[in-house]
């Protein structure tokens, strides 16, 4: 059992942070892993399930060639549609469209990237391929043999089974399904920890028996807290939003996950995507771009790899923000930082451009503060008090705040 202790005061404008952890032994090897939150590229938001070997081998070299593994984005995750038939003995093999993945790990490894997969507790994963039960030591024997780092562990058909949905979930308890479906975690990680390679393990069962409550005691490094992303500015900022009230659950090691990112699939506009981008920041969610990234815009790019921007997700203090005030369509966030300075997404829903007003009292601060704003990398200059932003349809403004006397 894990259990974790935080406490974190602003005193004087600077951040007090204590953790105290205490682990046994089993999650001690996975106590260096996902410090902050995991950053990289996931196959499903862009390719869904016809995901092919060459396009993983393209994302990893996007990674580098775009300048996103630098900016901290490492993992290569690839989602539902990589695998195959099971062998004689009961090992998992790909599918035609990958044909080595020992090859593939070795391939991504070398580009200074990690790799990852996904499966499935159930029979089957959710886009109907192989699922790993009954087979959880072979798999994660196999998945360390060929050099897996990340594992995202989908709940899928096994919900029909344990009664989280389907028939069945009228015939189970609730608190009977939340354990059979916690138990089937904790067997793999059990063959995880068994394997003796240190995978991130990603949990995704939408937030069923509110996972953040246990999730990272059963050897979860992140936990999905909702159902699945689109690639719909309303779909996005309702996940986001929702957020609010997990913060205590998250911290070094062990984050809420409101899904992967969308930004550079379509379907939402620049400013919308600086909001996805603004807001996954301050929730220190991971940052699994979801797009293609060797196809992808300027735009896309820069937004991704806003240095200042990964900085707020990333700080090392780890602790996800909260909403501080929203009235309308307007919506404020902080997110405190290990400098004792505060990130603001000041977000605005509207139709029309708005004028937000935003009082540091509220995150108290109590004298004069300076602000910075991280998508035009420019000091703004120093405020005492209440001051009002201009913020563009459907945008953010994402600033940096620090009292200064
Ligand atoms: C579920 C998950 C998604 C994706 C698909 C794959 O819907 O929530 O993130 O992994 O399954 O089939």
């Amino acid at each position: 059992m894990q259990t974790l202790r935080r406490v974190a005061v602003i005193a004087g404008g600077a951040l007090l942070l204590i953790t105290g952890l205490n682990m046994d032994a089993g999650a001690a090897s996975k106590s260096s892993i996902a410090i902050t939150p995991p950053m990289g590229w996931n196959s499903w938001n862009h390719f869904g399930d016809k995901v092919t070997e060459a396009d993983v081998r393209a994302a990893a070299d996007a990674l580098v060639s775009t300048g996103m593994r630098d900016a901290g984005y490492i993992y290569v995750n690839i989602d539902d549609g990589w695998q195959g038939k099971r062998d004689n003995n009961g090992y998992i093999r790909p599918n035609s469209r990958f044909h080595d993945m020992k090859a593939l790990a070795d391939y991504v490894h070398s580009k200074g990237l990690k790799f990852g997969l996904y499966s499935s507790p159930g029979p089957q994963t959710c886009a109907g391929y192989e699922g790993s039960l009954g087979h959880e030591m072979q798999d994660a024997q196999t998945y360390a043999e060929w050099g897996v780092d990340y594992l995202k562990y989908d709940l899928c058909t096994l919900g029909a089974t344990v009664g989280t949905y389907g028939p069945k979930s009228k015939e189970i308890s609730y608190q009977q399904s939340v354990k059979m479906m916690r138990q089937a975690y904790e067997t793999m990680n059990r063959a995880i920890i068994a394997s003796g390679r240190p995978m991130v393990f990603s949990f995704c069962q939408y937030g069923f028996g509110s996972s953040w409550k246990w999730a990272a005691s059963d050897g979860a490094n992140l936990w999905r807290t909702t159902g699945d992303i689109r690639d719909d500015y309303r779909r996005m900022l309702n996940i986001g939003f929702s957020q609010d009230g997990l913060e205590g659950y998250a911290g070094p090691g062990h984050w809420n996950d409101p899904d992967m990112l969308e930004i550079g699939n379509g379907h939402m506009t620049h400013e919308e995507y600086v909001s996805h981008m603004s807001l996954w920041a301050i929730l220190a969610a991971p940052l699994l771009a979801g797009n293609d990234l060797s196809t992808m815009s300027e735009d896309t790019r820069n937004i991704l790899t806003n240095r200042e921007v990964i900085a707020v997700d990333q700080d090392p203090a780890g602790i996800q923000g909260h909403r501080v005030w929203a009235e309308g369509t307007m919506e404020i966030w902080a997110k405190q930082l290990a400098d004792g300075s505060t990130a603001i997404g000041i977000f605005n829903q509207g139709d029309w451009i708005a004028s937000i007003p935003f009082d540091p009292h509220q995150i108290g601060y109590r004298g004069k503060v300076g602000l910075r704003d991280l998508w035009q990398h420019k000091d703004l200059g120093t405020r005492s008090g209440k001051f009002e932003i201009l913020v563009p349809i459907h945008g953010v403004a994402l600033l940096r705040i620090k009292g200064i006397g």
